[in-house]
Order: structure tokens, then C-alpha cells, then sequence
């Protein structure tokens, strides 16, 4: 394949590197950073820091800030008190391909004084300086050192995201701030070590919380920097949110782009967006296409389709690159979008929403957009959290038609009708306001903040949503009946997941089988493990059988996880690591497993296996007894349960929602009587997905606060 020779050939040419690349690399890097319009303030915007403990700035996507502030803020001596600076991140693909880079203008291993943190990875040691994360990591750093001692400065960058863990962090944050300043002030006595303290901070914030800031005035190294970045020009609810805080704007460059719309409203989204991205290839000048998809699934089917319709071109026509970018993408994967594409060649970048504001890409100069994004909802009357497709509001379009405009005129095709533009949403609703409280809850809770519902949140989430979740942290037996957290919600707390899954690893502990627990968990936290492209669905169905297990599709993950794993040990035996992974990556595509995903859940996998240990949960094995890991999956997803209806269809027991299963599932010919599901999709039917039969008796006698005899 021309593409692939191309690419490698570029990337070798990285690796053997000679001394004249490297300082013409670093001169190019040097000159760029000087170009950046945020390097034109850099005097002045640290003198705002230095004025203003909390600062917001707001700046064009693209202007610098998250790359080049942290830089500034280390030379102007803001962590010489031997604090460092974080910065956090809605996704982690920006706090690895930031990260990155930074350690690299830096002229730094990445690791040392630039690194970064998110959840299931920590590349960062005691010298580093500049730490980038997710702003989730924060909030779980918060639950081991509540006063984020360590830290001088934070910067939540891309707060207009307004993630659930950005506004949960904005209140914590503003607490902590204040807390730290009394304590400069001899009022609170900050205690470093003591684990303990998240519940005295909240006691004695709550005491002495009169709203008010001490200014600046004593030992730099209590005083913690606050600095709000975002990229939407409306600063006044951050400002407000912490007492009227100076709030800066950072002018970007922009050229124009043209906004193209279709005459016709498109079917088929997927078939529109492969036609425009040929159309610029085969008629537009140079410059690279940014292709905006909802996720990994579509985004791997748009690349083979692209690599499918340009083996039908004519040789000459073929010097077009695609790569993909996504959060469970294997992070030395991301980085390759940034490489600038060899003389000739045309980049087509397949993206979700992180290229909408959180990465800026070089060179892009088209963007497809066909207005839709996967998104977080929550019915709080069914209680239920989906993910579904939605359509993009219009300071969404505008970000993402900006993208085009960054190295000069560009071209921004939205495959919808401009009428329809017009109807779109002002601006995205917050997530608080549209997903599931309960993790949220139940982490405040960890921290010591008992009063959810009265929390200084900056826009408070729907009262329902929050009883809702504290009824089913309940139910979880999280929470004890005086609204206090048990234990067990203490030890769910500590498990860097969602509470169902954590509860699911301590209830497989008590039940012997938490090491296939393990790996369900595992492999139900990344996306599509099943690789069924639409022209080979038959070989992939059959590849699926010799995996599928009658029961359901958590035995079925645990069939496929338990398969790679004797493949690769048994390979690791005569092979390099290396080696023995190639050769898993075969083995995957021979069994039409998704190569991607299976790492990504071998990694967490890992990861949460530390966690337990460190817990000292046991780690025992139910070997064959899949009835025992039933019986643990019935006793740990009970509130997820559906029952099977005279007509076929399923009803949710504890909502009354009807679903039907999941094409996708092993279960979706068999239809068993009872079932217990993880997730809910709703697309024009509401479809259940990962799901086991289970057996309702069990449901009585392992939750019987939920389950009764039935007449
Ligand atoms: O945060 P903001 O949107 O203001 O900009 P930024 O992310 O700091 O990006 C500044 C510049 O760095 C852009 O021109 C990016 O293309 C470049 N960049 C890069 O080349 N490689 C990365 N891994 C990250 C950023
Ligand atoms: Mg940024």
C-alpha cells in the first residue's frame, strides 16, 4: 500500500535522526513558539498571575495557552516554592499529545520535569514540574491529599467543556484556594499526611467560609494559583463563580473559512462524509482534511473505506494519509497526527470532538463536519445514563469550522442543511446536568462533603438526579441509611471507576472469583472489542463463535481475554515481548478481535489488578465455575435487570423502560427470561448491551432489599 510505505518512511527517517535534524527540528520548534499569539503577552500575563490569585483567560483555540502557559508560569518562578504546576484536562488525549510536545519544546524527557497523569497511566516523577491530567485524576489526587499540597498553581484548562469532573474541581478548588489562604493567615494548620483530612477541611471551611479571599501577602509556598482557561468568549460565569475574579482575553489569529452546506439533508452521514473528504482530495488545493466522527467504531470504518475507495484510484491520485485519533487510541499512536505529511501527500485526520477545541493539529486547512457528536445523557424519570448521538450545537460548529482557518483560508463543509444550522442549540447543556451523579456523589462523599445537594457547585445539577444517585449508591450499599458513606462505599471510592464496577470487584472478592471479575471489568470499560466490519460480517460472526458463550457476553469477553492471554504467555516463551505482541496484534485480526481495544483493556486490566492488591482485596480464581460468576454478576449488577415480556421485548425491572437486546449480543437470538445488562444505548429503539442470563432466584436471595417472590 503506497500510504503505508510513505509512512514508514517517514518515521524512520525520525528514528535516525542525525545532529543537523535535531537542531533544525529545535530551531523550527523555537520559531514556532515565538509565532504563537499567546507569546506576544507573555510579560503581561504573568503579571496578572502574580496580581490575581485566580485569573481567568479566555483565548482562540490554537493562541497557545495550553501548551506555552505552563512553560511561562515554570520560568517566571511560580513553582520555585517547590510546588509544581497542573493542568488539567477533559480528555487524555490532550494530557498525553500536550504533554508530549511541551516535553519536547522543553527539551525534557517526558517524564521528568513535563509529564503527565490519567487514569490507569502516571508518566511523571518527584522532578516533575509541569503535570498535565485529566481533571477526573485531580479530583481522585484530592481524595489522598485534600489540600493538593503539591501543587502552586492549577490550571483548569477547557473549562468551557464544563465536563462533570471540571465543575465538580471548580468547587473543590475554590474550597481548597480558600482554605490555603487561612491557612497562611494561622487559621487552619494545612496537614499533609494525614489522609483523614479531607473531612476536617470540609469541617473547617465550612466554619470559616466568609466568601472572601485573603490577598497574597504571606510564604508563596501555601498560596495555591488558580488560573481558569477557556476557549469560549463568555468569561462572565467563571468570573462571577469565583467572586469576580479578573478574568483576560488572549487574541487568536484566524483567517476566513468558507462554510459550505448541502443542498439536501444526508441519510447516511458515514457515505456523505467519504464523498467530501474525495471531492477536496481529488479537487481542492493542498492542505490537510479534518474529519469530525463520533467514535472509534466509525472512525475505524471511515478509514477502511477511504483506504478501499483509493485503491479503486488511478496510482497518481492515491497520496492520501489517514489517521485516527481517539481517547482509547494507544498513545503512541496519537502523536502521529501532528507529523506533518511527506512532500506530495494529502493528511485525511479522522477525529472525535477532541480536535474540536482540546488538540490543535498543523496544516489543516479542510474540516468536515457532519454536526453530530456522542454524548452523555440522563433520563433522571428512568434513571438511566446513555450514551447517544446527538447533534452538535452552534458554538460547536463554529469550533470546529475554525479548525480550518488556523495556517490561512480555509473550507469548512457542514454535510447538513444550513435551515438546519439555524435550529441547532446555542451552546451545549453542561454535563452535570445531563449524566449520571453517581460517581460524582459518591467521590464528594469520599471527601467529606456530605451535603451534595448544597455544595457550591457552579451550576447546581436537577435535585432528582442527585436523590437519585444517592438512592442507588444506596442500593449499592454505599451509603448507609443516615446518608453516611459505609465501608464498602470507602472502598469503592478508592477504585478509579464507575461504583458499579467497583462494587462488582469487592462483591467478586467475597465470592472467590474476582480475577475473571477482573477482567470483565476490564473489558466492558473499553469500547468495541469486536472488530465486524459491514462487507465481512459473516467471517466475523463465525470468528465470534468459537469466543461466544451461551450464557451471555461477560463469559463471552472473558473467553476472548482468557484466549490472547495463553496466546501471548505461550508466545512470550519463545519470543521477544515485542515479538510475542506483533504476533498477538495477528491473532487478533485473524480472530476479529480489535487489536486497539484488547491492549487498552490488558492495560486497565493491569492497572485495577495494583489497585485490589493494594486494597487487599483477595485476588482468587472461580477457574470453570461459571455458575459462581453468574451468581457474583447477578449479585453485582442487580440494578441493571430486565425481565423477558410475552411480546419479546424486555422490561428494565427497577425503571419500567422497555428494551430489546443488542444485535451485538451473544444473547440477541436466545432471549433468555432474565437478564442482567451494563449498558443502556438508545439509538430509535433502546437497546441493552453486555448482557448474561441470569436467574431470577438468585436476584431474591442475592438483593433481596430489591427483589421479592413474584406471584
Ligand atoms: O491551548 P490552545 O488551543 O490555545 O493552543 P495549544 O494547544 O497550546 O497549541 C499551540 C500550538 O502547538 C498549535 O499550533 C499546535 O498545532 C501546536 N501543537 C503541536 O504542534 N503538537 C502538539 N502535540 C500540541 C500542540
Ligand atoms: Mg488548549
Amino acid at each position: 500500500m503506497p500510504s503505508m510505505a510513505a509512512y514508514n518512511f517517514s518515521r524512520n527517517t525520525q528514528q535516525h535522526q542525525s545532529k543537523g535534524d535535531f537542531f533544525a527540528r529545535k530551531q523550527k520548534i523555537e520559531q514556532q513558539r515565538k509565532n504563537l499569539p499567546i507569546a506576544e503577552v507573555e510579560r503581561r500575563l504573568m503579571e496578572e498571575v502574580r496580581n490575581n490569585d485566580t485569573l481567568i483567560i479566555v483565548g482562540e483555540t490554537g493562541s497557545g495557552k495550553t501548551t506555552q502557559l505552563p512553560q511561562y508560569l515554570f520560568k517566571w518562578g511560580f513553582c520555585h516554592d517547590g510546588g509544581i504546576i497542573g493542568i488539567t484536562q477533559p480528555r487524555r488525549v490532550a494530557a498525553i499529545t500536550v504533554a508530549k510536545r511541551v516535553a519536547e519544546e522543553s527539551g525534557v524527557p517526558l517524564g521528568q520535569r513535563v509529564g503527565y497523569a490519567i487514569r490507569f497511566e502516571d508518566v511523571t516523577s518527584v522532578q516533575t514540574k509541569i503535570k498535565y491530567m485529566t481533571d477526573g485524576l485531580l479530583l481522585r489526587e484530592a481524595l489522598l491529599d485534600p489540600y493538593l499540597s503539591k501543587y502552586s498553581v492549577i490550571i483548569v484548562d477547557e473549562a468551557h467543556e464544563r465536563t462533570i469532573h471540571t465543575d465538580v474541581l471548580l468547587g473543590l478548588l475554590k474550597n481548597v484556594q480558600k482554605a490555603r489562604s487561612k491557612s497562611i493567615n494561622g487559621v487552619v494548620n494545612t496537614d499533609h499526611n494525614n489522609s483523614n483530612a479531607g473531612h476536617d477541611l470540609e469541617e473547617r471551611i465550612g466554619n470559616q467560609n466568609d466568601g472572601i479571599l485573603k490577598p497574597c501577602q504571606a510564604k508563596k509556598y501555601n498560596l495555591l494559583k488558580l488560573i481558569i482557561m477557556s476557549a469560549s468568549l463568555d468569561a462572565r460565569v467563571f468570573s462571577e463563580y469565583f467572586g469576580g475574579a479578573r478574568a483576560v482575553h488572549v487574541q487568536g489569529r484566524q483567517f476566513p473559512v468558507d462554510i459550505f452546506y448541502t443542498h439536501k439533508p444526508e441519510t447516511d452521514c458515514i457515505d456523505a462524509a467519504l464523498i467530501t473528504i474525495f471531492q477536496i482530495h481529488l479537487e481542492e488545493g493542498p492542505g490537510d482534511i479534518l474529519v469530525f466522527l463520533t467514535g472509534q467504531e466509525e472512525i475505524e470504518s471511515v478509514e477502511r473505506l477511504i483506504h478501499e475507495r483509493l485503491r479503486q484510484l488511478p496510482e497518481s491520485s492515491r497520496k492520501l494519509l489517514t489517521f485516527p485519533i481517539f481517547s482509547s487510541l494507544p498513545s503512541e499512536k496519537q502523536m502521529k497526527v501532528f507529523m506533518p505529511s511527506p512532500p506530495g501527500y494529502r493528511k485525511v485526520i479522522l477525529a472525535t470532538n477532541i480536535a474540536e477545541t482540546s488538540v490543535t493539529i498543523p496544516g489543516i486547512r479542510y474540516v468536515v463536519d457532519p454536526g453530530l457528536v456522542k454524548a452523555r445523557t440522563y433520563d433522571p424519570k428512568m434513571g438511566v445514563d446513555s450514551l447517544i448521538i446527538v447533534t452538535t450545537s452552534k458554538a460547536q460548529a463554529l469550533q470546529r469550522s475554525g479548525r480550518a482557518g488556523r495556517d490561512g483560508p480555509g473550507k469548512c463543509y457542514r454535510l447538513y442543511q444550513e435551515s438546519f444550522f439555524e435550529k441547532l442549540t446555542d451552546s451545549t447543556l453542561p454535563e452535570i446536568k445531563r449524566c449520571d451523579l453517581s460517581n460524582v456523589v459518591l467521590q464528594l462523599k469520599a471527601l467529606g462533603i456530605d451535603d451534595v445537594v448544597n455544595f457550591d457547585f457552579i451550576e447546581k445539577p436537577d435535585r432528582t438526579a442527585v436523590v437519585n444517585s444517592l438512592w442507588s449508591l444506596y442500593l449499592l450499599g454505599a451509603v448507609t441509611e443516615e446518608n453516611k458513606l459505609s465501608d464498602v462505599g470507602h472502598q469503592m471510592a478508592r477504585l478509579p471507576l464507575d461504583p458499579v464496577y467497583s462494587k462488582a470487584l469487592i462483591v467478586a472478592s467475597q465470592f472467590g472469583c474476582l480475577k475473571e471479575m477482573l477482567i470483565c471489568v476490564a473489558m466492558l470499560s473499553v469500547e468495541s472489542i469486536f472488530y465486524a466490519p459491514r462487507e465481512k460480517l459473516e467471517e466475523s460472526r463465525n470468528a465470534l463463535k468459537s469466543f461466544a458463550s451461551p450464557e451471555g457476553d461477560h463469559l463471552t469477553l472473558l473467553n476472548v481475554y482468557r484466549a490472547a492471554d495463553e496466546f501471548f504467555q505461550k508466545n512470550k516463551m519463545v519470543n521477544s515481548e515485542e515479538r510475542a505482541e506483533k504476533n498477538l496484534r495477528k491473532w487478533c485480526k485473524d480472530n476479529y478481535i480489535n487489536s486497539r481495544s484488547l491492549k487498552h483493556a490488558r492495560d486497565i486490566h493491569s492497572q485495577i489488578l495494583r489497585n485490589v492488591e493494594q486494597m487487599g482485596l483477595r485476588v482468587t480464581s472461580c477457574e470453570d465455575d461459571m455458575l459462581l460468576l453468574r451468581r457474583c454478576l447477578a449479585a453485582s449488577f442487580f440494578l441493571k435487570v430486565a425481565m423477558k415480556q410475552p411480546d419479546g421485548a424486555y422490561r428494565v425491572t427497577l425503571s419500567g423502560l422497555m428494551v430489546q437486546i443488542h444485535p451485538s449480543s451473544v444473547l440477541f437470538r436466545a432471549k433468555p427470561e432474565c437478564i442482567v445488562f451494563n449498558e443502556l444505548v438508545r439509538t430509535n429503539h433502546s437497546y441493552v448491551r453486555n448482557v448474561s442470563r441470569i436467574d431470577y432466584l438468585w436476584l431474591i436471595e442475592l438483593a433481596p432489599h430489591l427483589y421479592a417472590v413474584q406471584d
